[in-house]
C-alpha cells in the first residue's frame, strides 16, 4: 500500500517543479465554535509523518478560531497539473523552539511586520500601519527582532488526506487515505 505521506511528497515535487508560484500555497479552513466556517490563503512551511506546518499571528481570525475549534482542512490546488490534495484533521501548536528557529529564518522586514501588524483587526488607514512598521524599524534598530509571543506556527495532524486528480469527462480519479490506530487505509471514492 502505498503511504499518503510519500505521495503527497511526488505530487509536492511535481508541482514544484511545474507551478509558476507558490506550490506551497493551500486553502485552510477553520470554524468558529458556533461552526462557521472561514477559508483563506497559508503557505506550507513544513511537512512529514508528523503533519503539515503553517506559520501565522495567534491572535489572528484564524488564531482565535482555532483556540475554540482546533480543528482544520487544507486544500492544494494545483491548476497547471489538474490536481487537489485534501487533508483534514485535528491541529496543535508548534513548539516554541520551531517557530523561534522558523521566525529567525524570516526576511528582517517580514520579521518586523510580525510586530507591526495587528492580523484581522480593523485599521483605520494604511498610514497608520505605515507608522507602526516605522516605530518597529526603530525599536528593534541594531538588533534581532526576536518571535512576537503571538507568532507561531499550527500543525494539521492528517487523519484524511485525498488526492483528485482530473481525467477527462469528468471520470476523475480520487484516491483516499484514511488514519486509524492501525495506521493509514487506502480506498476509491466515485468522482
Ligand atoms: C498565497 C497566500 C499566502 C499566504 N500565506 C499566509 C501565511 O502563511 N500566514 C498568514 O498568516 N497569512 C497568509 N496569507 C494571508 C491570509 O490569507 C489571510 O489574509 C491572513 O492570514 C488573515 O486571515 P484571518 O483573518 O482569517 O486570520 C497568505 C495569503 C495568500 C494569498
Amino acid at each position: 500500500m502505498t503511504d499518503p505521506l510519500t505521495l503527497f511528497d511526488e505530487w509536492f515535487a511535481d508541482a514544484r517543479a511545474a507551478e509558476i508560484n507558490d506550490p506551497e500555497a493551500m486553502a485552510l479552513a477553520t470554524a468558529d465554535a458556533a461552526g462557521q466556517p472561514s477559508v483563506r490563503m497559508v503557505l506550507l512551511k513544513g511537512h512529514g509523518p508528523d503533519g503539515f506546518v503553517f506559520y501565522t499571528n495567534e491572535q489572528s481570525a484564524k488564531g482565535e478560531q482555532l483556540a475554540a475549534n482546533p480543528r482544520a482542512a487544507l486544500l492544494f490546488h494545483w491548476k497547471s497539473l489538474r490536481r487537489q490534495v485534501r487533508i483534514e484533521g485535528p491541529v496543535e501548536r508548534v513548539s516554541d523552539a520551531d517557530a523561534d528557529a522558523y521566525f529567525a529564518s524570516r526576511a528582517r522586514d517580514s520579521q518586523l511586520g510580525a510586530w507591526a501588524s495587528d492580523q484581522s483587526r480593523p485599521l483605520d488607514s494604511r498610514d497608520i500601519f505605515e507608522q507602526r512598521f516605522e516605530q518597529v524599524q526603530v525599536r528593534f534598530e541594531g538588533q534581532e527582532v526576536p518571535r512576537p509571543r503571538h507568532w507561531g506556527g499550527y500543525r494539521v495532524l492528517p487523519n484524511r488526506i485525498e488526492f483528485w486528480s482530473d481525467r477527462p469527462y469528468r471520470l476523475h480519479e480520487r484516491k483516499l487515505f484514511t488514519r486509524s490506530n492501525d495506521g493509514w487505509t487506502e480506498g476509491l471514492l466515485y468522482p
